[in-house]
């Protein structure tokens, strides 16, 4: 199954009654394992935890590195830009060469990198005095 197939299927598993847009995401990490996350929203925070953030942590907790290619879907008019949680979360975790299909579920696909979501990263190596 594809990467888009896969994050279109547990997109079907988002909990988003406060905002009414289920989101699914699926990454293949560099190890060569799958993970997924759908966003989940909660009374207290409505916007909830974004369904890339659930597919990161998800390849964490099986003790897996980095995203090697990720693929996120929802249905809107035009592919979803990840939110900029999301965006510092992938740059964290990714190369900025990696690769992140944004697609909608009518079958428009945008393919941008890392390095074009966050231009200017603020990553560890700015931290390197202290
Ligand atoms: N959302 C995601 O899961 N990923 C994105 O890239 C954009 C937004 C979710 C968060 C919230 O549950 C809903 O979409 C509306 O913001």
């Amino acid at each position: 199954m594809s990467l888009l197939s896969a994050a279109a299927e547990v997109r079907k598993n988002a909990h988003a009654p406060y905002s009414g847009f289920k989101v699914g995401a699926a990454l293949r990490s560099v190890e060569g394992n799958e993970y997924r996350g759908c966003n989940v929203e909660n009374v207290a925070y409505p916007e909830g935890t974004c369904a890339e953030a659930g597919a990161i942590a998800a390849m964490v907790a099986a003790g897996d590195s980095r995203i090697a290619e990720i693929a996120v879907i929802a249905d809107s008019p035009a592919p979803v830009p990840p939110c900029g949680g999301c965006r510092q979360k992938l740059a964290e975790f990714a190369d900025p060469d990696v690769v992140v299909t944004l697609a909608t579920t009518d079958g428009a696909e945008l393919k941008m990198t890392v390095a074009e979501l966050l231009p200017g990263a603020f990553d560890a190596s700015f931290m390197d005095r202290t």
